[in-house]
């Protein structure tokens, strides 16, 4: 029997609440179509009593409205019960290399999603193997979060850096996608093969560069759902 993508967007998700997920801990909750069955299972098993005393942080108003609909119970990073740091967080991912390095921002809340991330002492990424990268940014460009202001300026500095950018089109609303924090979003295609960790600090320094979807600061877990129904557990 083939899996396909949904189911394996389920299984990585489940696989990794059910190997790290543990009662009492304090944990980053993801956004995206492979983060919120992990979410799911969650509220699943705190509502059969298997999972207790979880204090959650949501990475997007997508998680939030699910947390909330499944009775989890939600805090923010500033909440004193959280006090600024995290035992873990799991989230989907846009492409993953060889080294677990990984962009994020598909769905465009790569900016909570990576202050959640560095935030905390474990992180967990889960993704089918469509994910799997040689090279980061040549096939899913990499997301920029951008000052509206800073437009122009943000996307010729891109384009210095050898990146097609951008600017990320809303669906079904006029205009430019707006981010949860007010933002505008340029994607970053990337031509040639590039030092990703050097990539992050670069563009983090373009003025009006709010954050970018380049995640190689932290060392994940990667759960891969595979097409046989296996999940490949690469630390
Ligand atoms: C949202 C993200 C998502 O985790 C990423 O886009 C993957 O999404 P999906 O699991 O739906 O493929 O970074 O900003």
């Amino acid at each position: 029997m083939e899996f396909d993508q949904k189911e394996m967007k389920a299984l990585a998700g489940r696989s990794a609440v059910e190997a790290l997920v543990k009662s009492g801990m304090k944990l980053g909750l993801g956004t995206g179509s492979t983060a919120i069955p992990a979410v799911k299972h969650i509220g699943a098993l705190l509502a059969e009593g298997t999972l207790k005393n979880i204090k959650a942080v949501p990475t997007s108003f997508q998680t939030t409205l699910e947390c909330e609909a499944l009775g989890i119970p939600l805090y923010s990073l500033n909440s004193r019960e959280i006090d600024g740091n995290l035992d873990l967080t799991i989230d989907g991912a846009d492409e993953v290399d060889s080294r677990n390095f990984c962009t994020k921002g598909g769905g465009g809340a790569l900016l909570l999603e990576k202050i959640i991330a560095y935030a905390s002492a474990s992180y967990a990424l889960v993704v089918d193997e469509s994910k799997t990268v040689d090279n980061l940014g040549l096939t899913f460009a990499i997301p920029v979060e951008v000052i509206p202001e800073a437009r122009v300026p943000v996307i010729r500095a891109l384009e210095a850096l050898g990146a097609e950018a951008v600017l990320r089109e809303a669906v079904r609303k006029a205009g430019p996608v707006i981010t949860e924090h007010g933002n505008f979003i340029v994607d970053a295609r990337l031509k040639q093969a590039s030092d990703s960790a050097a990539l992050e600090a670069e563009f983090n320094r373009i003025p009006g560069v709010v954050e970018n979807g380049f995640f190689t600061r932290i060392r994940p877990t990667v759960f891969i759902a595979r097409r046989n129904g296996t999940v490949e557990r690469r630390d």
